[in-house]
């Protein structure tokens, strides 16, 4: 089973990256043949410095080790080492229909914010199914904000290889020259709030970032946004931001303790602020290190990145020979 997902490297990492996505990654390389790539051709609409691209893109390869990915196990590379994906895009935009890539979340919404597309936003799709269909992909863990991605894909897969592929049966999806993937979404931990109470996203500013410095940490817990109940009011843990982030790094028995803790009163925000941040450092203190460690030794990321680029490369090569076999590419 090939299980493949990939990051766009766009900002530091957040607790919302890490638990809605990240750490599916990691917990899945146990399960099955993981590939997982850093997305640097889908952050070329949005980082337009090179340094800082570069930069990006080494920072999220060390995010995904220092947490715990094993590159001996799992194939870890960056998006462009492979050119066959853009061909490959280029194949499958050809029977992609316009309507299609309209009616996309990510698109509709930069430009009803007034964004003024460019195609490579417009076109985002299409080299997210080739990243998926070139590899064979056959499960895509992502957040749920990439579930229209990958039905998109499958229904692009599905249309090459009713075009092109005789073989192909749609009822069971199988004899076609490309595999239709499945997504994976971890429902209950899919949208994680901000400090604002918002989706935690970059682009709201209202992070707590995965590999912060201790004041960073200390900065951004402290900022997350409550109502003004006293102390001694009962509070109601459903609806406060502390609790809803605090509870994604809780047991089940710790938290209905803490939830009791909540509707007794007594307590103030205070409390599940300062045991965030423990739980925070409690979490990541280990990764940071090993991130910080990795970071001087930079030679040792890159020859991992090389060695991936190999295996996917030795991956992509059938598929790609088989869908141009089947459009007429080649013979
Ligand atoms: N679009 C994804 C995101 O923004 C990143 C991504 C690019 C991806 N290609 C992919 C995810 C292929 C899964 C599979 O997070």
């Amino acid at each position: 089973m090939r299980v493949l997902s990939g990051l766009k490297p766009t900002n530091r990492p957040h607790l919302g990256n890490y638990f809605g996505a990240m750490r599916q990654f990691v917990d899945l390389q146990t399960k099955g043949d993981g590939f997982y790539f850093v997305a640097n051709l889908h952050a070329l609409d949005q980082v337009r410095s090179a340094a800082e691209l570069r930069e990006l893109t080494v920072g999220v390869a060390l995010d995904y080790i220092a947490l715990g990915l094993d590159p001996a196990r799992a194939t870890l590379f960056v998006q462009s080492d492979v050119p066959e994906v853009s061909e490959l895009m280029w194949i499958l935009g050809s029977v992609t229909p316009v309507g299609l890539l309209e009616r996309m979340h990510a698109y509709k919404d930069a430009t009803a914010k007034g964004r003024e597309a460019d195609f490579g936003l417009f076109a985002y799709p299409v080299l997210m199914a080739a990243d998926i269909l070139l590899y064979a992909s056959d499960v895509v863990p992502v957040g749920k904000d990439q579930k229209q991605h990958v039905e998109f894909t499958r229904d692009v897969a599905v249309k090459f290889n009713v075009t092109y592929c005789r073989d192909f049966d749609p009822q069971t999806g199988k004899g076609g020259a490309l595999t239709l993937p499945e997504p994976l979404i971890l429902e209950d931990v899919a949208v994680v709030p901000g400090t604002d109470g918002q989706k935690m996203s970059k682009s709201y500013n209202n992070g707590i970032p995965l590999f912060g410095t201790d004041k960073e940490w200390e900065k951004a817990t402290s900022r997350i946004v409550t109502d003004s109940k006293g102390v001694e009011e009962p509070k109601d843990p459903a609806t406060c931001n502390v609790f809803q982030i605090l509870k994604l790094f809780l047991t089940g028995a710790e938290r209905a303790e803490m939830e009791q803790r909540y509707r007794a009163g007594g307590m103030g925000y205070g409390v599940p602020k300062k045991m965030l941040l423990a739980k925070i450092h409690e979490r990541f203190d280990a990764p940071r290190a090993k991130r910080a460690e990795l970071e001087r030794d930079l030679g040792q990321v890159n020859a991992i990145l090389a060695r991936g680029a190999e295996r996917a490369r030795a991956a992509a090569q059938p598929v790609l020979d088989g869908v141009r076999r089947a459009c007429g590419l080649s013979g």
